[in-house]
Protein backbone atom coordinates (compact mmCIF):
# COMPACT_ATOMS: atom_id res chain seq x y z
CA UNK A 1 0.00 0.00 0.00
CA UNK A 2 2.76 2.31 0.86
CA UNK A 3 4.66 1.62 -2.41
CA UNK A 4 1.38 2.48 -3.99
CA UNK A 5 1.48 5.80 -2.41
CA UNK A 6 4.82 6.55 -3.65
CA UNK A 7 3.98 5.65 -6.89
CA UNK A 8 1.35 8.15 -7.35
CA UNK A 9 3.17 11.10 -5.35
CA UNK A 10 5.97 10.34 -8.39
CA UNK A 11 3.41 9.98 -11.33
CA UNK A 12 1.98 12.74 -9.84
CA UNK A 13 5.14 15.04 -9.91
CA UNK A 14 6.41 13.74 -13.41
CA UNK A 15 3.16 14.85 -14.78
CA UNK A 16 3.46 18.49 -13.17
CA UNK A 17 6.62 18.29 -14.63
CA UNK A 18 5.56 17.36 -17.97
CA UNK A 19 3.23 20.18 -17.72
CA UNK A 20 5.38 23.29 -16.70
CA UNK A 21 8.39 22.52 -19.24
CA UNK A 22 5.61 22.46 -22.09
CA UNK A 23 4.75 26.23 -20.49
CA UNK A 24 8.38 26.99 -20.47
CA UNK A 25 9.16 26.60 -24.42
CA UNK A 26 5.85 28.00 -24.92
CA UNK A 27 6.53 31.38 -24.03
CA UNK A 28 4.88 34.94 -25.30
CA UNK A 29 5.15 38.43 -24.58
CA UNK A 30 5.47 42.35 -25.40
CA UNK A 31 8.78 42.87 -27.46
CA UNK A 32 10.34 45.76 -28.90
CA UNK A 33 12.43 46.06 -31.75
CA UNK A 34 15.63 47.38 -33.21
CA UNK A 35 17.97 46.37 -36.09
CA UNK A 36 21.84 45.82 -36.38
CA UNK A 37 24.14 44.88 -38.84
CA UNK A 38 27.38 45.13 -37.09
CA UNK A 39 29.22 42.17 -39.36
CA UNK A 40 30.23 40.12 -36.35
CA UNK A 41 30.38 36.84 -35.61
CA UNK A 42 26.66 35.70 -33.95
CA UNK A 43 26.75 35.27 -30.67
CA UNK A 44 24.72 32.02 -31.22
CA UNK A 45 27.91 30.86 -33.68
CA UNK A 46 29.79 28.94 -30.48
CA UNK A 47 29.32 25.56 -29.61
CA UNK A 48 27.54 25.03 -26.35
CA UNK A 49 25.20 28.03 -26.11
CA UNK A 50 22.18 26.00 -26.36
CA UNK A 51 21.23 22.31 -26.70
CA UNK A 52 21.02 22.47 -30.48
CA UNK A 53 22.30 20.88 -33.95
CA UNK A 54 25.12 22.79 -34.71
CA UNK A 55 25.85 26.48 -33.86
CA UNK A 56 24.46 29.15 -36.12
CA UNK A 57 26.94 29.25 -38.84
CA UNK A 58 29.67 32.00 -39.58
CA UNK A 59 31.51 32.82 -42.59
CA UNK A 60 35.03 33.79 -43.68
CA UNK A 61 35.72 36.97 -45.15
CA UNK A 62 34.61 35.89 -48.62
CA UNK A 63 31.20 34.43 -47.41
CA UNK A 64 32.40 30.38 -47.13
CA UNK A 65 30.97 28.73 -43.78
CA UNK A 66 33.95 28.46 -41.63
CA UNK A 67 35.61 26.50 -38.41
CA UNK A 68 32.81 26.92 -35.35
CA UNK A 69 36.09 27.59 -33.14
CA UNK A 70 36.78 30.67 -35.54
CA UNK A 71 37.36 33.96 -33.58
CA UNK A 72 35.06 36.85 -34.62
CA UNK A 73 36.63 39.37 -36.75
CA UNK A 74 35.21 42.27 -33.74
CA UNK A 75 37.93 41.27 -32.21
CA UNK A 76 41.08 40.08 -34.20
CA UNK A 77 38.99 37.20 -35.77
CA UNK A 78 38.13 35.50 -38.87
CA UNK A 79 34.58 34.95 -38.67
CA UNK A 80 31.99 37.27 -39.66
CA UNK A 81 28.35 37.01 -39.99
CA UNK A 82 27.37 35.25 -43.30
CA UNK A 83 25.80 37.57 -45.82
CA UNK A 84 22.34 35.53 -46.43
CA UNK A 85 20.62 36.14 -42.80
CA UNK A 86 19.02 39.14 -43.67
CA UNK A 87 15.24 39.59 -44.28
CA UNK A 88 13.09 38.47 -46.82
CA UNK A 89 9.61 38.53 -47.96
CA UNK A 90 7.34 35.84 -47.71
CA UNK A 91 4.60 37.89 -49.06
CA UNK A 92 2.64 41.67 -47.83
CA UNK A 93 2.22 40.48 -44.64
CA UNK A 94 5.01 37.86 -43.79
CA UNK A 95 8.59 37.75 -43.45
CA UNK A 96 11.58 35.99 -42.25
CA UNK A 97 14.70 37.13 -41.00
CA UNK A 98 17.00 36.54 -37.90
CA UNK A 99 17.13 38.51 -34.88
CA UNK A 100 19.86 39.36 -31.65
CA UNK A 101 17.13 38.39 -29.09
CA UNK A 102 16.86 38.92 -25.04
CA UNK A 103 14.26 37.82 -23.14
CA UNK A 104 13.35 38.46 -19.88
CA UNK A 105 14.46 35.57 -17.23
CA UNK A 106 11.04 35.87 -15.98
CA UNK A 107 9.52 34.48 -19.15
CA UNK A 108 12.55 31.99 -19.91
CA UNK A 109 12.97 30.60 -16.12
CA UNK A 110 16.15 32.80 -15.51
CA UNK A 111 17.66 31.16 -18.90
CA UNK A 112 19.55 33.16 -20.79
CA UNK A 113 21.13 32.25 -24.38
CA UNK A 114 20.70 28.16 -23.51
CA UNK A 115 17.17 29.53 -23.58
CA UNK A 116 16.77 31.47 -26.80
CA UNK A 117 20.02 30.73 -29.16
CA UNK A 118 18.49 29.34 -32.61
CA UNK A 119 14.70 29.28 -31.33
CA UNK A 120 12.21 30.72 -33.31
CA UNK A 121 9.76 33.62 -32.79
CA UNK A 122 6.73 34.97 -34.35
CA UNK A 123 7.13 38.64 -34.08
CA UNK A 124 3.50 40.47 -34.78
CA UNK A 125 3.83 44.19 -35.21
CA UNK A 126 1.65 46.37 -32.96
CA UNK A 127 2.56 49.70 -34.12
CA UNK A 128 1.99 51.75 -37.41
CA UNK A 129 3.15 51.38 -40.01
CA UNK A 130 3.28 47.25 -39.32
CA UNK A 131 -0.54 46.86 -37.87
CA UNK A 132 -1.45 43.26 -39.40
CA UNK A 133 1.87 42.34 -40.34
CA UNK A 134 4.49 39.36 -38.89
CA UNK A 135 7.65 38.07 -39.26
CA UNK A 136 9.10 34.97 -37.90
CA UNK A 137 12.55 35.50 -36.86
CA UNK A 138 15.23 32.69 -35.55
CA UNK A 139 17.33 33.98 -32.82
CA UNK A 140 20.68 33.71 -34.42
CA UNK A 141 22.33 36.37 -31.77
CA UNK A 142 22.17 38.29 -28.43
CA UNK A 143 20.89 41.77 -27.60
CA UNK A 144 22.17 42.18 -24.26
CA UNK A 145 22.81 45.99 -24.21
CA UNK A 146 19.11 46.20 -22.91
CA UNK A 147 17.99 44.13 -20.12
CA UNK A 148 14.86 45.31 -19.09
CA UNK A 149 11.92 44.55 -21.60
CA UNK A 150 11.96 41.65 -23.87
CA UNK A 151 14.00 42.76 -27.30
CA UNK A 152 14.45 41.91 -30.78
CA UNK A 153 17.62 43.20 -33.11
CA UNK A 154 16.73 42.58 -36.55
CA UNK A 155 19.61 42.09 -39.01
CA UNK A 156 19.12 43.96 -41.83
CA UNK A 157 21.81 44.67 -43.92
CA UNK A 158 23.24 48.45 -43.58
CA UNK A 159 20.55 48.77 -40.72
CA UNK A 160 23.27 49.44 -37.94
CA UNK A 161 26.05 49.63 -37.78
CA UNK A 162 27.70 49.41 -34.02
CA UNK A 163 30.83 47.82 -34.75
CA UNK A 164 34.41 49.61 -35.56
CA UNK A 165 34.94 48.34 -38.72
CA UNK A 166 33.87 44.95 -39.10
CA UNK A 167 32.01 45.56 -42.08
CA UNK A 168 35.14 47.51 -43.85
CA UNK A 169 37.23 44.13 -43.21
CA UNK A 170 34.60 41.84 -44.32
CA UNK A 171 34.33 43.28 -47.48
CA UNK A 172 36.92 45.17 -48.11
CA UNK A 173 34.63 48.77 -48.66
CA UNK A 174 34.89 51.78 -46.26
CA UNK A 175 33.06 51.13 -42.96
CA UNK A 176 31.22 54.11 -43.75
CA UNK A 177 28.97 52.40 -46.64
CA UNK A 178 27.19 50.51 -44.16
CA UNK A 179 25.88 54.02 -42.81
CA UNK A 180 26.10 55.92 -39.87
CA UNK A 181 26.87 54.98 -36.35
CA UNK A 182 23.37 53.44 -34.32
CA UNK A 183 21.26 54.08 -37.54
CA UNK A 184 22.46 52.93 -40.80
CA UNK A 185 21.82 53.82 -44.30
CA UNK A 186 19.05 56.01 -44.75
CA UNK A 187 17.37 55.23 -48.28
CA UNK A 188 17.07 52.54 -50.57
CA UNK A 189 19.80 54.23 -52.75
CA UNK A 190 22.05 53.70 -50.45
CA UNK A 191 21.63 50.04 -50.32
CA UNK A 192 22.85 50.28 -53.67
CA UNK A 193 26.14 51.18 -52.44
CA UNK A 194 26.43 47.80 -50.18
CA UNK A 195 28.14 44.76 -51.61
CA UNK A 196 25.89 42.91 -53.57
CA UNK A 197 24.53 40.11 -51.65
CA UNK A 198 23.25 42.55 -48.96
CA UNK A 199 21.16 44.88 -51.03
CA UNK A 200 18.00 42.84 -50.91
CA UNK A 201 18.19 42.50 -47.22
CA UNK A 202 18.60 46.51 -47.43
CA UNK A 203 16.00 47.15 -49.83
CA UNK A 204 13.73 45.25 -47.33
CA UNK A 205 13.72 47.56 -45.07
CA UNK A 206 12.39 50.14 -46.87
CA UNK A 207 9.86 48.16 -48.78
CA UNK A 208 8.18 45.65 -46.90
CA UNK A 209 9.07 47.39 -43.60
CA UNK A 210 8.54 50.70 -44.33
CA UNK A 211 11.63 51.99 -42.81
CA UNK A 212 9.80 51.38 -39.46
CA UNK A 213 11.29 53.25 -36.81
CA UNK A 214 11.47 50.92 -33.23
CA UNK A 215 8.16 49.11 -34.25
CA UNK A 216 6.69 46.95 -31.08
CA UNK A 217 5.41 43.40 -31.47
CA UNK A 218 3.73 40.85 -29.68
CA UNK A 219 5.94 37.40 -29.85
CA UNK A 220 5.43 33.93 -29.17
CA UNK A 221 7.81 31.20 -29.43
CA UNK A 222 7.26 29.26 -33.00
CA UNK A 223 8.48 25.69 -34.31
CA UNK A 224 11.54 27.21 -36.83
CA UNK A 225 10.43 26.97 -40.74
CA UNK A 226 13.00 24.81 -42.53
CA UNK A 227 13.42 27.88 -44.50
CA UNK A 228 15.67 29.44 -41.86
CA UNK A 229 17.67 26.44 -39.79
CA UNK A 230 18.61 25.71 -43.75
CA UNK A 231 20.46 29.03 -43.71
CA UNK A 232 21.82 29.07 -39.68
CA UNK A 233 22.67 24.84 -39.79
CA UNK A 234 21.14 25.06 -36.92
CA UNK A 235 17.65 23.39 -35.49
CA UNK A 236 17.20 23.08 -31.27
CA UNK A 237 16.61 19.94 -29.75
CA UNK A 238 13.44 21.44 -27.63
CA UNK A 239 12.33 22.42 -31.53
CA UNK A 240 10.54 18.67 -31.73
CA UNK A 241 8.96 18.89 -28.39
CA UNK A 242 7.50 21.99 -29.13
CA UNK A 243 6.00 20.46 -32.52
CA UNK A 244 4.99 17.56 -30.28
CA UNK A 245 3.03 20.57 -28.23
CA UNK A 246 1.42 22.33 -30.89
CA UNK A 247 0.48 20.46 -33.21
CA UNK A 248 -2.77 20.63 -32.92
CA UNK A 249 -4.80 22.30 -29.93
CA UNK A 250 -7.24 19.27 -29.47
CA UNK A 251 -3.89 16.76 -28.71
CA UNK A 252 -3.16 19.67 -25.96
CA UNK A 253 -6.48 19.66 -25.17
CA UNK A 254 -6.91 15.89 -24.63
CA UNK A 255 -3.63 16.06 -22.43
CA UNK A 256 -5.07 18.10 -20.24
CA UNK A 257 -7.84 16.40 -19.57
CA UNK A 258 -6.50 12.91 -19.24
CA UNK A 259 -4.12 14.46 -16.93
CA UNK A 260 -6.94 15.67 -14.98
CA UNK A 261 -8.56 12.22 -14.76
CA UNK A 262 -5.14 10.80 -13.77
CA UNK A 263 -4.72 13.43 -10.69
CA UNK A 264 -8.49 13.01 -9.62
CA UNK A 265 -7.67 8.83 -9.61
CA UNK A 266 -4.57 9.63 -7.68
CA UNK A 267 -6.65 11.55 -5.40
CA UNK A 268 -9.21 9.05 -4.68
CA UNK A 269 -7.14 6.43 -4.06
CA UNK A 270 -4.96 8.40 -1.66
CA UNK A 271 -8.00 8.76 -0.16
CA UNK A 272 -9.48 5.18 0.13
CA UNK A 273 -5.68 4.46 2.03
C1 LIG B 1 21.45 50.37 -33.02
O1 LIG B 1 22.06 49.50 -32.06
C2 LIG B 1 22.20 50.07 -30.77
C3 LIG B 1 22.95 49.08 -29.92
O2 LIG B 1 22.25 47.88 -29.78
C4 LIG B 1 20.84 50.42 -30.22
O3 LIG B 1 20.99 51.05 -28.99
C5 LIG B 1 20.11 51.33 -31.18
O4 LIG B 1 18.81 51.58 -30.73
C6 LIG B 1 20.06 50.70 -32.56
N1 LIG B 1 19.41 51.60 -33.51
C7 LIG B 1 18.37 51.18 -34.26
C8 LIG B 1 17.84 52.19 -35.25
O5 LIG B 1 17.87 50.08 -34.18
C1 LIG C 1 1.53 34.84 -46.48
O1 LIG C 1 2.37 33.75 -46.14
C2 LIG C 1 2.01 33.08 -44.94
C3 LIG C 1 3.10 32.09 -44.60
O2 LIG C 1 3.35 31.23 -45.67
C4 LIG C 1 0.64 32.45 -45.11
O3 LIG C 1 0.25 31.81 -43.93
C5 LIG C 1 -0.35 33.56 -45.43
O4 LIG C 1 -1.61 33.00 -45.69
C6 LIG C 1 0.11 34.36 -46.65
N1 LIG C 1 -0.76 35.53 -46.79
C7 LIG C 1 -1.19 35.97 -47.97
C8 LIG C 1 -2.02 37.18 -47.95
O5 LIG C 1 -0.90 35.38 -49.01
C1 LIG D 1 28.42 54.41 -31.74
O1 LIG D 1 27.69 55.27 -30.88
C2 LIG D 1 27.62 54.81 -29.56
C3 LIG D 1 26.66 55.71 -28.79
O2 LIG D 1 26.96 57.04 -28.99
C4 LIG D 1 29.03 54.80 -28.96
O3 LIG D 1 28.98 54.30 -27.64
C5 LIG D 1 29.92 53.88 -29.80
O4 LIG D 1 31.24 53.92 -29.32
C6 LIG D 1 29.86 54.30 -31.26
N1 LIG D 1 30.56 53.29 -32.04
C7 LIG D 1 31.36 53.62 -33.05
C8 LIG D 1 31.98 52.50 -33.77
O5 LIG D 1 31.58 54.78 -33.36
C1 LIG E 1 0.97 28.47 -26.68
O1 LIG E 1 0.56 29.78 -26.39
C2 LIG E 1 -0.36 30.33 -27.31
C3 LIG E 1 -0.63 31.78 -26.94
O2 LIG E 1 0.08 32.19 -25.83
C4 LIG E 1 -1.63 29.51 -27.32
O3 LIG E 1 -2.51 30.01 -28.30
C5 LIG E 1 -1.28 28.07 -27.65
O4 LIG E 1 -2.44 27.28 -27.55
C6 LIG E 1 -0.23 27.56 -26.67
N1 LIG E 1 0.12 26.21 -27.07
C7 LIG E 1 0.51 25.31 -26.17
C8 LIG E 1 0.88 23.99 -26.72
O5 LIG E 1 0.54 25.53 -24.97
Amino acid sequence: MTLHYFRHIALTLELFAVVAQSANLNYSGEAITTRFWDCCKPSCGWAGKAQFSSPVVSCTADDKPTDFSAGTGCNGGSAFQCSNQQPWAINDTVSYGFAGVYIIPELTHGGIEDAWCCACYQLDFTSEPLIGKSMIVQASNTAYDISTANRFSLAIPGGNTTSQNACAQQYGVAQSVFGDNMSGVSSTDDCLKLPEDLRAGCRWRFDWFQDASFPSANFRRVVCPAELTAITTCIRNDDKQLAGKTSSARSLTSTTSSTMAVITAILLSIISI
